[in-house]
Protein backbone atom coordinates (compact mmCIF):
# COMPACT_ATOMS: atom_id res chain seq x y z
CA UNK A 1 0.00 0.00 0.00
CA UNK A 2 1.53 3.24 -1.09
CA UNK A 3 2.68 5.69 1.80
CA UNK A 4 0.72 8.95 1.89
CA UNK A 5 2.61 12.35 3.29
CA UNK A 6 1.71 13.37 7.25
CA UNK A 7 0.14 16.65 7.49
CA UNK A 8 1.70 19.21 9.96
CA UNK A 9 0.30 21.95 11.40
CA UNK A 10 2.79 23.98 12.58
CA UNK A 11 2.51 27.48 13.88
CA UNK A 12 4.46 30.77 13.38
CA UNK A 13 7.15 30.31 14.58
CA UNK A 14 10.70 32.86 15.31
CA UNK A 15 13.51 31.80 13.77
CA UNK A 16 12.06 29.64 11.07
CA UNK A 17 10.28 31.17 8.39
CA UNK A 18 7.08 29.75 6.83
CA UNK A 19 8.51 30.86 3.72
CA UNK A 20 11.54 27.88 4.95
CA UNK A 21 9.39 25.07 6.19
CA UNK A 22 6.65 25.09 3.23
CA UNK A 23 9.98 24.72 1.12
CA UNK A 24 10.95 21.86 3.01
CA UNK A 25 8.09 20.35 3.14
CA UNK A 26 7.98 20.13 -0.28
CA UNK A 27 11.30 18.26 -0.16
CA UNK A 28 9.85 15.96 2.34
CA UNK A 29 6.98 15.28 0.22
CA UNK A 30 9.18 13.90 -2.45
CA UNK A 31 10.45 11.44 -0.05
CA UNK A 32 7.01 10.18 0.13
CA UNK A 33 6.36 10.00 -3.72
CA UNK A 34 9.98 7.90 -4.55
CA UNK A 35 9.54 5.50 -1.70
CA UNK A 36 6.06 4.68 -3.32
CA UNK A 37 7.44 5.22 -6.97
CA UNK A 38 10.56 2.86 -5.68
CA UNK A 39 8.33 0.36 -4.44
CA UNK A 40 6.43 -0.08 -7.15
CA UNK A 41 9.38 -0.84 -9.18
CA UNK A 42 10.60 -3.11 -7.42
CA UNK A 43 7.29 -5.26 -6.83
CA UNK A 44 7.85 -4.89 -10.99
CA UNK A 45 11.09 -5.90 -11.50
CA UNK A 46 10.33 -9.08 -8.51
CA UNK A 47 8.23 -10.89 -10.88
CA UNK A 48 12.02 -11.61 -12.54
CA UNK A 49 14.53 -11.13 -10.09
CA UNK A 50 16.91 -13.17 -11.54
CA UNK A 51 16.89 -10.55 -14.75
CA UNK A 52 16.86 -7.79 -12.45
CA UNK A 53 19.02 -8.57 -9.95
CA UNK A 54 21.31 -5.49 -10.66
CA UNK A 55 18.22 -2.71 -11.08
CA UNK A 56 16.81 -4.52 -7.96
CA UNK A 57 19.69 -4.29 -5.65
CA UNK A 58 20.24 -0.42 -6.55
CA UNK A 59 16.52 0.40 -6.35
CA UNK A 60 16.93 -1.30 -3.10
CA UNK A 61 19.79 0.93 -1.85
CA UNK A 62 18.18 3.51 -2.99
CA UNK A 63 15.05 2.48 -1.05
CA UNK A 64 16.85 3.29 2.37
CA UNK A 65 17.75 6.98 1.31
CA UNK A 66 14.07 7.65 0.57
CA UNK A 67 12.65 5.49 3.21
CA UNK A 68 14.86 7.38 5.75
CA UNK A 69 14.57 10.66 4.33
CA UNK A 70 10.60 10.22 4.27
CA UNK A 71 10.57 8.75 8.21
CA UNK A 72 13.28 11.30 9.51
CA UNK A 73 11.53 14.03 8.18
CA UNK A 74 8.38 12.98 10.05
CA UNK A 75 10.21 12.62 12.94
CA UNK A 76 11.88 16.59 12.33
CA UNK A 77 8.59 18.34 11.98
CA UNK A 78 6.83 16.80 14.31
CA UNK A 79 8.95 17.71 17.02
CA UNK A 80 8.61 21.51 15.48
CA UNK A 81 5.60 23.88 17.06
CA UNK A 82 6.69 23.80 20.51
CA UNK A 83 7.49 26.19 23.04
CA UNK A 84 10.99 24.42 23.52
CA UNK A 85 10.47 23.27 26.87
CA UNK A 86 12.16 20.21 27.26
CA UNK A 87 10.75 18.18 30.43
CA UNK A 88 9.25 14.36 31.28
CA UNK A 89 10.25 11.22 31.52
CA UNK A 90 13.15 11.66 28.65
CA UNK A 91 14.47 14.49 30.13
CA UNK A 92 14.86 12.87 33.10
CA UNK A 93 16.53 10.09 31.37
CA UNK A 94 19.06 12.59 29.51
CA UNK A 95 19.86 14.00 32.94
CA UNK A 96 20.19 10.95 34.59
CA UNK A 97 22.96 10.11 31.25
CA UNK A 98 23.89 13.58 30.67
CA UNK A 99 24.51 14.94 33.78
CA UNK A 100 22.20 17.28 32.91
CA UNK A 101 19.53 18.24 29.79
CA UNK A 102 21.71 21.04 29.07
CA UNK A 103 24.74 18.81 28.70
CA UNK A 104 22.50 17.29 26.54
CA UNK A 105 21.34 19.84 23.96
CA UNK A 106 25.03 21.21 24.15
CA UNK A 107 25.96 18.03 23.01
CA UNK A 108 23.76 18.04 20.28
CA UNK A 109 24.56 21.68 19.25
CA UNK A 110 28.33 20.59 19.11
CA UNK A 111 27.68 17.59 16.73
CA UNK A 112 25.22 19.47 14.57
CA UNK A 113 27.94 21.69 13.65
CA UNK A 114 29.66 18.71 11.52
CA UNK A 115 30.47 19.59 8.30
CA UNK A 116 28.62 18.02 5.52
CA UNK A 117 24.97 17.18 5.27
CA UNK A 118 23.17 14.56 7.47
CA UNK A 119 21.37 14.62 10.75
CA UNK A 120 21.82 14.62 14.78
CA UNK A 121 19.51 11.94 16.10
CA UNK A 122 18.69 11.31 19.68
CA UNK A 123 18.30 7.20 19.82
CA UNK A 124 17.61 4.69 22.29
CA UNK A 125 18.54 1.39 22.58
CA UNK A 126 15.25 -0.05 24.04
CA UNK A 127 17.21 -3.32 25.43
CA UNK A 128 19.40 -1.53 28.20
CA UNK A 129 17.16 1.95 27.96
CA UNK A 130 20.54 3.37 27.02
CA UNK A 131 20.21 6.79 24.65
CA UNK A 132 22.41 7.77 22.73
CA UNK A 133 23.18 10.91 20.49
CA UNK A 134 24.15 10.05 16.95
CA UNK A 135 25.11 11.64 13.58
CA UNK A 136 23.72 9.88 10.44
CA UNK A 137 25.20 10.99 6.63
CA UNK A 138 22.54 11.68 3.99
CA UNK A 139 19.72 9.89 5.66
CA UNK A 140 20.48 6.58 6.02
CA UNK A 141 24.41 6.04 6.85
CA UNK A 142 25.04 5.69 10.51
CA UNK A 143 21.69 4.47 11.95
CA UNK A 144 22.03 2.34 15.12
CA UNK A 145 20.57 -1.55 14.40
CA UNK A 146 17.62 -1.77 16.68
CA UNK A 147 17.66 1.83 18.02
CA UNK A 148 14.50 4.04 17.81
CA UNK A 149 15.18 7.67 16.39
CA UNK A 150 13.07 9.93 19.15
CA UNK A 151 14.15 13.48 18.26
CA UNK A 152 16.00 14.32 14.76
CA UNK A 153 17.89 17.24 14.15
CA UNK A 154 18.19 18.40 10.00
CA UNK A 155 21.24 19.66 9.34
CA UNK A 156 21.09 19.38 5.33
CA UNK A 157 21.56 23.10 4.31
CA UNK A 158 18.08 22.65 2.33
CA UNK A 159 16.50 23.13 5.95
CA UNK A 160 17.74 26.38 6.83
CA UNK A 161 19.27 28.12 3.97
CA UNK A 162 16.14 30.48 3.10
CA UNK A 163 16.41 31.76 6.74
CA UNK A 164 20.54 31.34 7.48
CA UNK A 165 23.64 31.41 5.58
CA UNK A 166 25.64 28.28 5.59
CA UNK A 167 27.92 29.91 8.63
CA UNK A 168 24.87 30.28 11.13
CA UNK A 169 23.69 26.66 11.50
CA UNK A 170 24.64 27.50 14.89
CA UNK A 171 21.69 30.00 14.87
CA UNK A 172 19.62 27.70 12.64
CA UNK A 173 20.30 24.61 15.77
CA UNK A 174 19.22 27.64 18.32
CA UNK A 175 15.95 28.38 16.49
CA UNK A 176 15.13 24.17 16.50
CA UNK A 177 15.49 23.92 20.03
CA UNK A 178 13.69 27.31 20.89
CA UNK A 179 10.46 26.15 18.73
CA UNK A 180 10.55 22.42 19.77
CA UNK A 181 7.43 20.31 20.70
CA UNK A 182 8.84 18.29 23.27
CA UNK A 183 5.42 16.48 23.32
CA UNK A 184 6.37 14.66 20.13
CA UNK A 185 9.25 13.56 20.96
CA UNK A 186 8.43 12.40 24.74
CA UNK A 187 5.46 10.37 23.23
CA UNK A 188 8.28 8.13 20.93
CA UNK A 189 10.09 8.16 24.23
CA UNK A 190 7.15 6.85 26.22
CA UNK A 191 5.45 4.50 23.28
CA UNK A 192 7.32 2.02 22.25
CA UNK A 193 5.39 0.97 19.26
CA UNK A 194 5.27 4.39 17.53
FE1 LIG B 1 15.43 18.04 5.26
Amino acid sequence: MPYSETSFNLPVMQGLSQKQIDAHLKLYAGYVKNVNALAEKVDEYRKDSAAHAVALSELTRRYAFEWNGMRLHEIYFASLGGNGAIEGALADALAATYGTVDAWKIEVQAMAMMRGIGWVLLVVDRATNTLRNIWVSDHEVGHLAGCDVLFALDVWEHAYLLDYLPAQRADYVTAVFANLNWKSVEERYVNKNM
